[in-house]
């Protein structure tokens, strides 16, 4: 059932093992509808792996999780047609244009009028002038950007971005990060991994530490910060930012 009160996502005892390894040891998290979620967590943490079960691509050996409303193990099918997935590596084809690439995949999901489609997207997405080239041309931040717009297409309620901005300069990160707010603002879900804390600490509505298996810390940036004491210094507070609560907490749990 989905109903306005619904968690767009909703993660509950989920368990995830490769081998011996014991990647995901009791993921329990909630994202509301409309929000912007970011997960953070070290390399390996296992933040791909969840995003993967999420988006159906992998299965999960314990627990649940269900997405728009619909469970990810049971309704596969169903969630992936509320669902986008762009992954650190980009799904674009070099040797088409911006639109041509955009008019593939509204092709390829059988969608009426695919040059309009495409055309909407590129102007959101402040591409019209370079929709003509072949994508091979582009900059990093200019491809992010086009596959994100791919992966609108369908308009899905859900998106999952798994580290978009890694690798971009930092005008291209406040491109992405723009493109990113409009989605949410327009009621659009967005859980995104990544390994920049300043990403998390710009963009995101509540952040979710995911570390050792589990979910450390969640909340808002405010309610993170109130886990560490703002130092004083000359009478003047220092609130402590994201990366050293990200820091202290992580540090404190290894050993
Ligand atoms: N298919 C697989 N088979 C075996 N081990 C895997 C597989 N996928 C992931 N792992 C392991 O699971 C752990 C978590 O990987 P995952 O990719 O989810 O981490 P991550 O948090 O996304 O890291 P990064 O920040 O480097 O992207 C890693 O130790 C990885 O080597
Ligand atoms: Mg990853």
């Amino acid at each position: 059932m989905t109903t306005a009160s619904t968690p767009a996502i909703r993660v509950s005892g989920l368990e995830k093992s490769f081998g011996e390894l014991e990647v995901l040891r009791g993921v329990d998290l909630e994202v509301q509808r409309g929000s912007i979620f970011a997960l953070l967590g070290g390399n390996g943490a296992g933040k791909t792996t969840l995003v993967r079960i999420l988006s159906t691509l992998l299965r999960a050996d314990g627990g649940t999780a269900s997405v728009a409303g619909h469970d990810v193990a049971t309704a596969p099918d169903t969630v992936r047609e509320a669902i986008s997935l762009t992954g650190q590596f980009a799904a674009v084809d070099e040797v088409l244009t911006g639109r041509e690439n955009l008019m593939l995949v509204a092709q390829l999901r059988r969608l009426h009028s695919p040059g309009v489609i495409a055309d909407d997207l590129l102007a959101r997405f402040s591409l019209t002038e370079a929709g003509s080239r072949r994508a091979g041309t582009y900059s990093g931040g200019m491809r992010r950007r086009l596959d994100i717009a791919m992966s609108l297409i369908g308009d899905p309620p859900v998106i999952f971005l798994d580290e978009p901005t890694t690798g971009l300069d930092p005008q291209a990160r406040i491109e992405v990060w723009q493109t990113v707010q409009a989605l949410a603002g327009a009621g659009t879900t967005v859980l995104l991994t990544t390994q920049y804390l300043d990403e998390a600490e710009h963009l995101a509505d509540r952040i979710a530490i995911l570390h050792r298996g589990r979910i450390l810390v969640e909340g808002t940036l405010a309610e993170l910060k109130k886990l560490l004491p703002a130092a004083t210094v000359e009478y003047v507070e220092k609130q402590p930012t994201l990366e050293e609560i990200f820091l202290a907490l992580t540090e404190e749990k290894a050993a």
